[in-house]
């Protein structure tokens, strides 16, 4: 399963792309806002850093004007993902934008027909909200399944991007299903690590190590 980081925070990605922990970066209108940065600025330092896809999002909400959003970003870096809302506009612009060779990653899909649409009309990469389905009493692992499902059916090589991740039972369970990529902030990626037991039995060797009065350095 590849590890996207959902943030515009440089130094979080650069923290964990030093521990190889990163296939690429998912940024959105939200986290440009909160990073306080340049949406420009902010993605080209990023693509420097990280060498995988970068999605980038449009924020036209006609195809015209979001086919030309796309191509202003995607000429920030090669590694540039144009990221595209699930409307009826957004498919066209995936379209024409796959077509010119382009990573399209179709965002804010809540459906399985919607992930349907996404894949014909050429998607580098689906962007299923778990978490917000979650929030409004759905079940968002369902839909990760559901599109699992379908795209095996047919053969499509759109990848299911896991979104929307809050928590690290969302990631294994994502991973359990075969979601191609999950994205998730930096904060869940690293408590992956977590484990009480981890923990405790660590304590307990460090306690024995201690009474044997011994050093490795
Ligand atoms: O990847 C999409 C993500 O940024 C949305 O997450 O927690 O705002 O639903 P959330």
């Amino acid at each position: 399963m590849k590890f996207f980081v959902d943030t515009a925070e440089i130094d979080a990605i650069a923290e964990l792309n030093d521990l190889g922990m990163v296939d690429g970066v998912t940024t959105n209108p939200s986290l440009i806002l909160k990073s306080g940065r340049d949406i420009l600025e902010v993605t080209r330092e990023i693509c420097d850093l990280v060498d995988g896809p970068v999605s980038a999002e449009v924020v036209a909400t006609e195809a015209e004007a979001m086919i030309a959003e796309g191509r202003r970003l995607a000429g920030i870096a090669d590694n540039i993902a144009v990221k595209v809302p699930l409307t009826w506009d957004g498919l066209k612009a995936c379209k024409v934008l796959s077509g010119e060779g382009q990573m399209v990653n179709v965002t804010l899909c809540f459906s399985v027909n919607q992930a349907l649409l996404a894949a014909k009309a050429g998607a580098t990469f689906i962007s299923p909200f778990i978490g917000r389905l979650d929030d409004i009493n759905l079940d968002g692992m369902e839909l990760i399944a559901d599109i699992r499902t379908v795209y095996d059916n047919y053969g499509f090589e759109t990848e299911i991007l896991a979104a929307s991740i809050r928590s690290v039972n969302h990631v294994a369970e994502a991973a359990r299903i075969g979601a191609d990529v999950m994205t998730a902030p930096p904060a869940v990626i690293k408590a992956l690590a977590n484990h009480p037991l981890t923990d405790k039995g660590l304590e307990a060797f460090l306690a024995d190590w201690a009474k044997t009065g011994q050093k490795i350095l």
